[in-house]
């Protein structure tokens, strides 16, 4: 196909660069997140080549089910103790080891405790006679070190807490298009697409890689014209994007610009705190957004919706790139949001969270009442 790269839809261009990878003839593969923007279709090829991979493979996943298929030794960094745990087993024995030393700490801390709280109290007996008060001191320092040297325990995962705003208030169909026609070039996307979003309504889009979904919410929020036909804006729209390609932020200018920007009315201490409950602390706000890792992105451009007051959110697989804690949050918000939510997802937990009303089927645009039995369609391997 000629077709230059920028042309390309989020899943073709990661296919592109999966293939050149994969079959570039080296030994060992180094793969960072490779499953994100997928199909199931293509997770399913991967998950098959790798498998059938004679080679090395170092992967960077957040996809519990690809590293349960091919990996037999899992490196993991804990980031509340700094340490890097090397574990040389497959990934479920893995967790069941990550378990045991979790207990095996909380173990240790309680023992320590006890012993420490014991000398202490002894210490204090002691100090009060002359002859003895410098074993008690010597006691206390003991039990002190005791303490110190203890491992973290680790008690949750520090997540993102989002919650997202009353939307403001707007008509019965804040959001709808009329015969939606777009192509590129000689190729088609979006044929007479009509469509009406409701107050409130969940409406999810679905259809394998390159059949249009990007470009319709890229019409619906006013990123591209189409050929022919329109988007109706209702009474009292107010839209929030999430791009795929995380293009709604800045990358020349800092985390705290961007949120503020998007929210305009947040003061600088609110920005501050919203930033902080995205996990963003200390020198994070002063970064530059084109430095931020994908998943910081994510987390960066979510927060600046959330506190927008949209009352209509279009968002482009917005799980992408997030840690399994952070993605568990934004679906737990996404599943109390009363505004409209027009979601595009490859990922069968973001379906469950959303539980939408209505699915729009791309490429050929039906539509209809949702049903779980779509969840095939999204989870066909
Ligand atoms: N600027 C462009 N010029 C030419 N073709 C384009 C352009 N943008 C997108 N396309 C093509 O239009 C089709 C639809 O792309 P789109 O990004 O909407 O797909 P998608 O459904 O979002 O796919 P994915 O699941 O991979 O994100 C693809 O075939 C893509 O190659
Ligand atoms: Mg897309």
């Amino acid at each position: 196909m000629e077709q230059p790269l920028a042309a390309l839809s989020g899943g073709q261009r990661r296919r592109v660069e999966l293939a050149r990878i994969l079959f570039a003839g080296h030994g060992t593969l180094l793969l960072d997140e490779p499953t994100n923007h997928l199909d199931a279709d293509s997770v399913a090829w991967l998950r098959a080549f790798l498998t059938a991979h004679q080679g090395g493979l170092v992967l960077i996943s957040h996809d519990i089910g690809l590293l349960a298929d091919t990996v037999n030794r899992v490196f993991h960094l804990d980031p509340r103790r700094a340490a890097l745990d090397v574990h040389n087993t497959g990934w479920a024995a893995h967790l069941a080891q990550r378990e045991a030393d979790e207990r095996r700490r909380t173990r240790e801390r309680a023992n320590a405790e006890r012993k420490a709280a014991a000398l202490h109290a002894q210490a204090d007996n002691m100090r009060a006679r002359v002859a003895t008060a410098v074993v008690a001191k010597n006691m206390a320092r003991r039990a002190d070190r005791m303490l110190a040297d203890l491992e973290p325990v680790r008690h949750t995962d520090k997540v993102a807490r989002i919650r997202l705003p009353e939307p403001a208030a707007c008509g019965r169909t804040p959001l709808g298009t009329v015969g939606l026609t777009k192509a590129y070039g000689d190729h088609p996307v979006l044929t007479g697409v009509d469509l009406a979003v409701d107050r409130g309504t969940r409406l999810v889009i679905l259809g394998p890689n390159g059949a249009g979904k990007t470009t319709l919410l890229r019409l619906l929020a006013g990123r591209d014209t189409p050929d022919s036909g329109r988007v109706v804006h209702g009474h009292g729209l107010r839209l929030g994007y999430f791009a795929q390609e995380h293009d709604t932020l800045d990358d020349t200018r800092t985390v705290r610009e961007n949120l503020a920007s998007a929210a305009p009315h947040l003061t600088d201490g609110e920005v501050r705190h919203v930033l902080g409950s995205f996990l963003f602390t200390g020198d994070d706000a002063d970064k530059r957004a084109g430095v931020l890792s994908g998943g910081e992105k994510t987390r960066l451009a979510l927060a600046g919706l959330v506190h927008s007051g949209a009352n209509v959110l279009l968002l482009d697989e917005p799980t992408n790139n997030l840690d399994p804690a952070s993605r568990d949050e934004v679906l737990g918000a996404v599943g109390t949001y009363p505004g409209a939510i027009v979601m595009v997802t490859h990922d069968e937990g973001a379906l469950e969270a959303l539980r939408p009303d209505r699915v729009l089927l791309l490429p050929d645009a039906d539509q209809d009442i949702w049903s779980d039995d779509y969840l095939e369609l999204v989870a066909l391997d």
